[in-house]
């Protein structure tokens, strides 16, 4: 609550156990400047302590989601503090990634750069037909340095990933969602709803089991397969131990529904 207080550039809400992030500034079409970057810094230290919220919808007010990192911040910037920059972004989208708990991006327009990145360090992306995806750093003469690099092409190919950085071409809803960039497309009036939706559905699951599922995907791609499998193994241990593990096998056999209590 006194996190959300004093944001300017994102607005915090909360929906039962879901917190709405809604990136606010629309006059830049939600452009990523250093207060915005800050800001969500701060909001995602509160969402890793914060045991009552158990799930995070990112989305955008007007018709950005995010148009990629500040532009008019950024002109000044040269090697050094380029590298400062991508180091700090991508610390924090490392940090909105390893959150142990789901995270969906509701991507109601123009995702491009920065805001393309965002939504990929998100676990899931929904689009609004209104939605547009893009690697446009070319056309500026830097590359995609909040983690476009290795995220694009690890969710839909290098050859793909290859081209949209290269050519810097947008791609509407629809097409994304043909090369994997995004889980569904829906009408933009719904949009929240059907993002709340999925979320409401991972949120009856044993919540431990989508920690750790979401644990062994992510560190399992920064690995080799056996290492991965080596990681599903010791995951897989931890729920097995859990409360969580007997209930749910023991409502299916009781032909009953489980009632998980997150332990
Ligand atoms: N940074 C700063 N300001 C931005 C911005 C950005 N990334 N994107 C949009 N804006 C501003 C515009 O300058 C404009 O401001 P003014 O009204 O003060 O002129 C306002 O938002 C509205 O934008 P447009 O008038 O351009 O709106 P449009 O509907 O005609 O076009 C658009 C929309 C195609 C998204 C266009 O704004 C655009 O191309 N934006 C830049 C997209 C981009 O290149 N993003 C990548 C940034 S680099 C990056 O993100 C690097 C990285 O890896 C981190």
């Amino acid at each position: 609550q006194q996190v959300a207080e004093r944001l300017t550039n994102i607005r915090a809400e909360l929906d039962g156990a879901i917190a709405i992030l809604t990136m606010n500034r629309p006059k830049a079409l939600n452009a990523l400047n250093d207060q915005t970057l800050e800001e969500l810094d701060r909001i995602f230290t509160c969402l890793e302590r914060e045991e009552s919220i158990l799930g995070v919808i990112i989305t955008g007010e007007g018709k950005g989601f995010v148009a990629g990192a500040d532009i008019s911040q950024m002109q000044s910037y040269k090697s050094e503090e380029g590298r400062n920059y991508a180091n700090r972004a991508q610390a924090l989208f490392n940090k909105i990634e390893a959150l142990e708990k789901p995270v969906i991006a509701a991507v109601n327009g123009y995702a491009l750069g920065g805001g393309c990145e965002l939504s990929m360090s998100c676990d899931i992306r929904i689009a609004s037909e209104k939605a547009v995806f893009g690697q446009p750093e070319a056309n500026l003469g830097v590359i995609p340095c909040f983690g476009g690099t290795q995220r694009l092409p690890r969710l839909v190919g290098t050859g793909i990933a290859k081209e949209l950085i290269y050519t810097g071409r947008q791609v509407k809803a629809e097409e994304a969602k043909s090369i994997g960039l995004v889980n569904k497309v829906v009408p933009a009036e719904s949009l929240l709803d059907e993002a709340k939706a999925m979320l409401r559905t991972i949120l009856e699951k044993a919540p431990m089991a989508i920690r750790y599922s979401k644990v062994a995907i992510n560190r399992g791609m920064d690995v080799d397969m056996r290492a991965g499998l080596e990681l599903e193994k010791d995951l897989a241990a931890i729920t097995f131990g859990t409360e969580d593990k007997q209930e749910g096998m023991d409502a299916f056999l009781g032909k009953r529904p489980a009632v998980f209590h997150n332990r």
